[in-house]
Order: C-alpha cells, then structure tokens, then sequence
C-alpha cells in the first residue's frame, strides 16, 4: 500500500533553540491529524538531537538531508548512517538539487548515498527533477528517467520514498501545475518495480495549494521547504484537506 508522507526539509535554518520553540508551536496542532498520514522533520544536524529528544514517543519521524556512503573514515564534514540511527534519524534526503548544484553531487554519488542509507536501516527520500532549461527544451522525461535509471542502481525500492522537485519550482513561489506534477509522478511510477514506493512533490508547496496538490491520485505526500519552517503553515499542510 503507497504510504502518505508528509516531510519538511528545514534546509540550513534553525539554531536548537528555535527548533524547541517550533515544535511547541507545532505539536499541539497534530493532535487530530489523520493516523494514516506520517510526518517527518528532516533538520540540519546540529539540531537533530535536540530534535530527537522532543519528538520521542510522538508520531513525528526524524529525518536528516545527507549521509556518507562510509561507516567512518577521513570524511571531514561527512556524517554516517550510524551516526543518523544513534541519534534517533528514520528518514534521509538523499541526492536533493541544491547538493547536485552546489556541492558537487553526482549520481553516483547519490547512488552510493542510497545504499547506505538502506543498509543501515534508514529510509531514503530520493530528490529527482528537471532544470527550467531542460523543461523547456522538452527534456523533462528524458532527465528524470536518466536519474533514475542512474540512482537507482541496487536499491531496494521496498524502502524507498522519491520525492520529484522540479528545480524552477524550489523556493521561487512558482509551484508546478498540480496537473503536470501529478503527470511526472505518473511516470516515476511507471518507472519502478515496485508500484507502491511513495513518490512526493516538491517545489512551493504552501498552505494555499496543498489540498489540490494533495488531490491529485499519484501524489502520494510533500517534501516542504520554506512553509515547513513556520508551524502554522507546517501544521496547516499536515492537516491538509
Ligand atoms: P520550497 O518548499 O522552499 O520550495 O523547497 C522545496 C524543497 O526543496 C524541499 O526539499
């Protein structure tokens, strides 16, 4: 059965302490959310713990937005899956479009990335999606089904969550048609062996338009950005309509 996630990706913001003053504005206002629905909090790492601590026994998941493939080693400013159990981490955003435009990440790399993440234990959330420049050069299809095709080397899509985050879409306030975003998890889906992997969208996604994101058949849950960092916003997502 397809899973409903709902996930925020704090990105680089958040000292501990105003993640404590988020989670007492936020958690109050779950108290009616549908069982069916699973949210997870992916926060840098320096407030996983604190995080971790709060959200233990309640139905929050823990998720952090990076893992090495290696257990340990000469990594500096790596972290490892083990590390991300220990401190109590479900979920790992792996291979999210701001680490392949501005830290270098490859597909191989996110490959390795995903292994790990699943042979420690974890969940990854596998970020996949198109530039504007190859969206409008047609070329969206093509450079998703490469993606995946590339990432998705070995993995065990028994744990797996995709999330599809056209990059034009991320933090621009200029959200997919839900339409075409729903047309684009189609075909991830039809990509797979597996049909019930959760597949997310990604991109804007705000109080005011996640009922209709959330509407449409083959969205299966959100990875949230800057509407995750607020907990009114973050709740009125979770108890989307
Ligand atoms: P925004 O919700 O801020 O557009 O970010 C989306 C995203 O990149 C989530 O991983």
């Amino acid at each position: 059965m397809r899973r409903i996630i709902l996930a925020g990706n704090w990105k680089m913001h958040k000292t501990q302490e105003e993640a404590l003053e988020f989670l007492q504005g936020f958690m109050p206002q779950i108290e009616k959310t549908p069982e069916d629905r699973e949210v997870v909090l992916c926060v840098p790492f320096t407030t996983l713990g604190v995080v971790s601590k709060n959200l233990h026994g309640s139905r929050v998941q823990l998720g952090a937005q990076n893992v090495h493939w290696e257990k340990t080693g000469a990594f500096t400013g790596e972290i490892s899956a083990p590390m991300l159990v220990e401190i109590g981490a479900r979920y790992v955003v792996v291979g999210h479009s701001e680490r392949r435009q501005y830290f270098g990440e490859t597909d191989e790399t996110v490959n390795k990335r995903l292994l790990a993440a699943q042979s420690n234990g974890l969940q990854p959330i596998l970020c996949v999606g198109e530039s504007k420049q190859q969206r409008d050069a047609g070329e969206t299809e093509s450079h998703i089904i490469r993606q995946l095709e590339e990432d998705l080397v070995g993995v065990n899509q028994e744990n797996l969550v995709i999330a599809y985050e056209p990059i034009w879409a991320i933090g621009t306030g200029d959200t997919c048609n839900s339409k075409d975003a729903n047309e684009v998890v189609g075909l991830i889906r039809s990509k797979l062996s597996n049909a019930n992997v959760t597949i997310q969208y990604g991109g804007s996604v705000k109080p005011d338009n996640i009922d209709e994101i959330m509407a449409q058949p083959e969205i299966d849950g959100v990875l949230v950005g800057g509407a995750s960092l607020s907990p009114d916003s973050w709740a009125r997502i979770v108890n989307y309509k």
